[in-house]
């Protein structure tokens, strides 16, 4: 049985695509199978930070009904495999977004974990991608408005018994502005499942269209996000095997 996991926020650029991109890799290196998809389909960027922008078939196909969603399946060298949305402006012609969930179904049992993208909002394509998984991972950052958002985002979640596994604080700087982690927790009343730190490494990495769990392993970002991928399999924290020198050489990571 396959879990399908949405990444959703409600406010945009907190994360979600960054969080998608790089969990996936990280349960991938912790030997589970793995589908990520870009369901944010007016929007989308996950194949711009995976590196691989252009496709003959994808989710916007399946949504238009006139293609199995297996056909827009593609590997990715980090060995996860990938459902990407069109870059086209006219992709969006025809689609239907209600399809969404039955699409995605079609992908039921052959892998261990799906993982889709959102877009950024409380609109038709979020709620898509939303109605489409079990179980939700909130993003959001430790400001206000994004932790509004974030709230807003659960009480529909909790209002459609989706089973919202909890938040990921993304973006922690620790600074006096910032919210606290216990104010956070008060606001949102669900687990935070994970703080990742603010990271350079971030940006870089998706400059160099490579995962940062790949592109700086070691990076404070890239453990949270091997932590979550862990705690996500139910499993104790353990660091991920170095990779071969001709694996580092393919991917230009150190
Ligand atoms: N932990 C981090 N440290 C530093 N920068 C980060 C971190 N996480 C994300 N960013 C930066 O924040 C920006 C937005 O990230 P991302 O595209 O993942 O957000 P998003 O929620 O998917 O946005 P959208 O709502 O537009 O889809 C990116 O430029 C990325 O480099
Ligand atoms: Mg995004």
């Amino acid at each position: 049985m396959s879990k399908i996991i949405s990444v959703i926020s409600g406010k945009g650029g907190v994360g979600k695509t960054t969080l998608v991109s790089n969990l996936g890799s990280a349960l991938t290196k912790h030997g589970k199978s793995v589908v990520v998809i870009d369901g944010n389909v007016t929007t989308p960027n996950l194949s711009l930070h995976l590196g691989i922008p252009f496709y003959p078939v994808t989710l916007h196909d399946a949504l238009r009904n006139n293609m199995p969603i297996e056909s827009a399946v593609y590997n990715h060298h980090s060995g996860m495999r990938v459902i990407p949305a069109s870059l086209s402006i006219d992709s969006m012609e025809g689609i239907d977004l209600d399809r969404m969930d039955e699409a995605i179904s079609g992908l039921i049992g052959s892998a261990d974990i799906v993982i889709i993208d959102s877009a950024a909002g409380l609109g038709k394509e979020a709620m898509a991608a939303m109605n489409a998984a079990d179980d939700l991972l909130i993003v959001t950052n430790p400001d206000l408005p994004s932790v509004t958002d974030a709230l807003k985002t659960i009480k529909i979640a909790q209002n459609s018994r989706k089973n919202v596994m909890g938040v990921v604080v993304n973006r922690v700087r620790g600074l006096k502005h910032e919210m606290s982690i216990e104010e956070i927790k008060m606001m949102l009343e669900v687990p935070i499942v994970s703080l990742v730190p603010e990271d350079l490494s971030v940006p870089k990495s998706i400059a160099r269209k490579v995962p940062v769990v790949h592109h700086k392993p070691k990076s404070k970002s890239s453990v949270e996000f091997q932590k979550l991928a862990l705690k996500i399999m139910g499993e104790p924290w353990r660091k991920i095997e170095k990779r071969a020198w001709w694996e580092r050489l393919f991917f230009w990571t150190d």
